[in-house]
């Protein structure tokens, strides 16, 4: 088994290896020996490991609530996060108890939201079963919910106390879904590992991923550990992302994370060397890592609609916007601009400008 340890305002664990669903019971007592636990799950994940999970928490010694959520974005949101802390009332949880979110990137976000604000914060186990939550949204303390206004717009930072990976749950994903997670882990490459970046340039194989999972979840904690709340290095995993969330924003949140990051990273990349901002014109190999994901590379938006859209985004701080630009694969830096100045960064990005 694989072990990642982030060290942050809680130290935890991210523990890596096919089948640990079935052993969940036993690695959750350890940390969280005699409790009542609530299994926060949606139904497609329910179907195929609900009962997998609660059986090992019975085993285990624990008498698992359960409550199942639609799947999709459209559930996160506020009146998600009201049903899950209404259900967690009603189950009487204590601030001894436990919340488990088994899922993909929603099921975390919203349940770790729940967990954060009931009773001012109740521990909280993940347990990631897309690749997207595996390497990315899991780890690291950022739940949220999204407004009518924007995507994760309302959050809190709440670290998990465990973080449970059963690689082989990544087995069963839709092509699209898998692919949409290889999005953050080719960014991971781009930031600050060139021999991950080609590890994912040469197309991965589904089934031995445990050491691409271990890679990213270091890369994350480190950049975690040295800025949990967002005011600095962190700001490196938004790689991709501000044109990204503009991306999703643009087609009415239809284009998935991943994709919308991926064209995002392609945009950026773009501008960066247009605009003499990098050392090495990233996008050739960009390009052919995100194909070798089958992921998509062109933007069908024009500069214009992303720079509206990206304007809306939280990482803009009044008048100027934190871009994360490539110098080179594997080594990329924070840049800030005037917000007026977007548009033609986007352009140059299109290819427009
Ligand atoms: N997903 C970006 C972060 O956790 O900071």
């Amino acid at each position: 088994m694989k072990k990642v340890t982030v060290q942050a305002s809680k130290t935890y664990d991210i523990l890596i290896e096919r089948g640990l669903l079935a052993k969940c019971g036993g690695l959750i007592a350890q940390v969280h020996p005699r409790c009542r636990v609530a299994v926060i799950t949606d139904e497609n994940v329910d179907k195929l490991y609900g009962d997998r999970v609660c059986n090992s928490l019975e085993n285990a010694g624990f008498s698992p609530c359960r409550m199942v959520i639609p799947p999709g974005e459209r559930s996160k949101s506020l009146a998600m996060l009201a049903k899950i802390l209404d259900f967690l009332a009603q189950q009487n949880l204590t601030k001894a108890d436990l919340v488990v979110a088994l899922g993909g990137g929603v099921v975390g976000d919203v349940a770790g939201f729940a967990a954060s604000v009931y009773l001012r914060e109740i521990p909280l186990v993940q347990l990631p079963t897309t690749l997207l939550a595996a390497i990315d949204s899991s780890v690291g303390g950022k739940t949220a919910v999204d407004l009518p206004a924007g995507k994760n717009l309302a959050g809190t930072f709440c670290q998990p106390t465990l973080v449970v990976c059963d690689s082989a749950a990544l087995d069963t994903l839709p092509d699209p879904v898998f692919a949409d997670g290889t999005a953050e882990g080719i960014k991971y490459g781009m930031l600050v590992d060139e021999e991950l970046f080609h590890t994912f340039r040469a197309g991965l194989n589904r089934r031995d991923l445990d050491d691409v999972i271990a890679r990213c979840v270091q890369i994350k904690a480190d950049l975690v550990h040295q800025d949990e709340h967002d005011t600095g290095s962190r700001q490196l995993l938004n790689l991709g992302h501000t044109v990204g969330h503009a991306i999703e924003r643009c087609s009415g949140y239809a284009t998935p994370h991943g994709h919308a990051v991926a064209m995002g990273m392609v945009v950026v990349a773009r501008a960066a060397y247009a605009l003499g901002l990098s050392h090495q014109n990233c996008t050739p190999a960009l390009l052919e890592a995100l194909d070798a994901c089958h992921l998509p590379t062109a933007c069908p938006y024009d500069g214009e609609q992303l720079a509206q859209a990206a304007l809306q985004d939280k990482k803009r701080r009044g008048s100027q916007i934190t871009l994360v630009v490539p110098n080179s694969i594997g080594y990329c830096y924070r840049h800030t601009i005037p917000v007026e100045e977007l548009r033609s960064f986007i352009g140059a990005g299109l290819g427009a400008e």
